[in-house]
């Protein structure tokens, strides 16, 4: 005898006589009482109002009824979640607003230099003060000023000796104050130099390690060794060993810069402390930035072997200048990013409030190993500076063609991590100044390319007027670097701010004495001549600026190469859309006309295709510059 299992589920005796009274009612085929379609009642009655509950049902449950809800149903979640998603990835696309520290160039004052109010020869706060108007006229909103710090000014304020004060030479705490208060007034950013690797040797910290405090023992790098026999083959930026032999502790410190300013040893996390310390100081005090002065020295090795040298053959004793090694073991070590990353992560608590962001800018001159540069972008994850100095363009002039400039733009283009913003520097405190370097026949142009390829410019006080640099005598050296060698000063680009054609080129007006000589050429070079003067580097400087402000292919469209060679270097800026607002630029004219390329002012509008504007810069004869990219 077998079983066999019915499709409706009941159990049938295969040779047997089936028992009906064996099938179970929740297993026939169909419910007993459920409506039967073809004679059921409720096919031919209309529904009616007031009916019940149970009628109600009956009806709903029905195919034609029950069909249509559920695709209503579905459509409705389904067109809700596209909805959704089209939101969010249009917010995922989107460019996102850009920080203040995008929109204007950075604008760098060297305080000594800018404006002296008291007529001692030395720039201060309350002259950086007075001349606040002119980064109202130039439309420039982020300002960093080289240090004040308290500082026996053995490096002019590179050298701190108490990180929570001013040198008196520059002011006091409530001018500092006051100048904020104004500049903030005013929609001015300001940006702080910010020293991590040294402080100075009349540091109160320095005192105390010295003499072997057991809190400060550790702050600076100490080395066993003796006056003649120093630890290793190490030298300093500034030239010669990079130990020094200290009496009264009996060992040698390590200075990568000047002996008068000692290593700090960040390896040690009460100095990290201290230093995070003083972050947390000024950013409550209010400042927008910091500019984190020669990072990649912060961390050396601790086994302190020799560094290789760049030519073996070279006696020992010959080597005493930065270029006579490589820089393994003092430089660019393991543990360096995330001491910047800790430095970072406590300024994004101070960034929190809108309009409150603070940037973080790094100082790193890695030359022809540009990937150790891009470290500092931090990764997708965690977030280090918001871009550090590019320096390439400082590399100009070594060959003033179209294809060099390429090469250096491309530099940084091409190794730029995803989704990072770029940055230029044609000029600092430290470097020559461009107009002595490539020539005054290129002032113009190279301000035209700093505005106008994208990313953040940076500008140094002069370059806005052409200024260039003083010649200077082995007497009047100041630079502590220069008196090393004298060509290696760096005063000859530190000269005083040409403001007018008066004495002293307006920098003061009380006595005759300036710290370094000005320019001889301060009559035609100077802020009141260029302000109204059509055609002068300043006019052009504030066009260019307020164009790339205003125009928005400048300031956040793509990049394309357009042409490069000995002579041109053009390039297009072009938003995204396939009638989106286009603009050129062209750099390095052919030889001929490089006087004429650098005279550009108002923008042409004309129209094209379908009415989307075209940008072209104009020389002021009103012929377009030759190579003008005509889209
Ligand atoms: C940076 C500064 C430079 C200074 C050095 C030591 O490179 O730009 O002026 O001498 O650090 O602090
Ligand atoms: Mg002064």
């Amino acid at each position: 005898m077998s079983f066999r299992r019915k499709d409706s589920g009941s159990v049938e005796l295969e040779d047997g006589v089936s028992n009906p009274a064996f099938q179970d009612a929740d297993v026939t085929d169909s419910p007993p009482d459920a409506p039967k379609e073809p004679d059921s009642v409720y096919t031919q009655v209309k529904p009616y109002a007031g009916m019940p509950k149970e009628v109600l049902l009956l009806y709903s449950s029905q195919a034609r009824y029950r069909v249509p809800r559920e695709i209503l149903f579905w459509l409705t979640v389904s067109c809700t979640l596209a909805l959704v998603a089209v939101t969010v990835t249009i917010i995922a696309l989107s460019p996102p607003c850009l920080g203040w520290w995008q929109i204007s160039p950075v604008y760098q004052v060297y305080p000594r230099s800018f404006k002296d109010s008291d007529g001692d020869g030395v720039g201060d706060l309350k002259g950086i003060k007075e001349k606040l108007d002119h980064f109202h006229n130039l439309n420039i909103k982020s300002i960093w000023i080289s240090p004040f710090y308290r500082s026996p000014m053995k490096d002019f304020g590179y050298d701190v000796e108490d990180f929570r004060d001013v040198d008196p030479l520059f002011g006091t705490m409530e001018d500092f104050e006051e100048l904020l208060a104004e500049m903030h007034k005013n929609g001015l950013k300001l940006i702080m130099d910010f020293i991590p690797n040294h402080s100075s040797d009349r540091h109160r910290w320095f005192n105390l390690s010295r003499i072997r405090d057991p809190v400060y023992e550790d702050y600076y790098v100490w080395a066993d060794c003796n006056a003649t026999k120093k630890p290793n083959n190490w030298v300093s930026i500034f030239g010669n060993s990079s130990w020094t032999y200290d009496e009264v502790r009996g060992q040698c410190y390590l200075h990568q810069f000047l002996k008068e300013q000692p290593d700090l040893n960040m390896r040690n996390p009460a100095v990290r402390k201290e230093i995070i310390d003083i972050i947390h100081f000024w950013l409550s005090k209010g400042v927008d930035g910091f500019r984190m002065d020669a990072v990649k020295h912060m961390l050396e090795a601790t086994h302190l072997r020799d560094e290789p040298q760049v030519d073996p053959n070279k006696p020992p004793e010959e080597v005493t200048t930065e270029w006579d090694l490589f820089h393994d073991y003092t430089t660019s070590q393991v543990g360096l990013h995330n001491i910047l990353q800790e430095f970072r992560a406590e300024m994004e608590s101070y960034s929190r409030e809108p309009g409150k962001y603070r940037f973080m800018v790094t100082e790193s001159y890695d030359y022809e190993e540009v990937e150790k540069t891009m470290m500092y972008y931090g990764t997708p994850l965690v977030k280090e500076s918001d871009f550090p100095f590019n320096f390439y363009l400082l590399d100009l002039p070594q060959n003033t063609s179209g294809l060099w400039a390429k090469h250096l733009v491309d530099l940084w283009m091409s190794n730029m991590p995803r989704g990072k913003w770029p940055n230029w520097v044609v000029g600092n405190h430290d470097k020559s100044r461009i107009a002595s370097s490539v020539g005054k026949t290129y002032v113009r142009v190279i301000n035209m390319l700093l505005l106008t390829l994208p990313g953040t410019p940076t500008t140094y006080y002069g370059e806005e007027i052409g200024m260039e640099n003083i010649n200077i005598t082995a007497d009047q050296v100041q630079d502590p670097f220069g008196k090393y060698n004298l060509s290696n000063s760096r005063d000859p680009q530190r000269s005083p701010m040409q403001w007018n054609g008066d004495m002293n080129a307006g920098f003061n007006n009380q006595t005759n004495v300036t710290w370094l000589p000005v320019h001889p050429d301060y009559k035609s070079v100077n802020v009141e001549v260029q302000k109204d003067s059509e055609g002068s580097t300043m006019f052009q400087y504030n066009f260019l600026n307020s164009l790339r402000q205003s125009e928005l292919p400048f300031l956040r469209g793509w990049f394309c190469y357009v042409r490069a060679n000995a002579d041109v270097f053009s390039y297009l800026r072009e938003l995204d859309g396939p009638a989106g607002p286009a603009a050129g630029a062209d750099e390095h004219q052919p030889r001929q006309q490089r006087e004429s390329l650098s005279e550009v002012r108002r923008p042409d509008r004309t129209r094209r295709g379908f009415g989307d504007p075209v940008l072209h810069l104009h020389s002021l004869s009103s012929q377009p510059l030759l190579g003008m990219l005509r889209l």
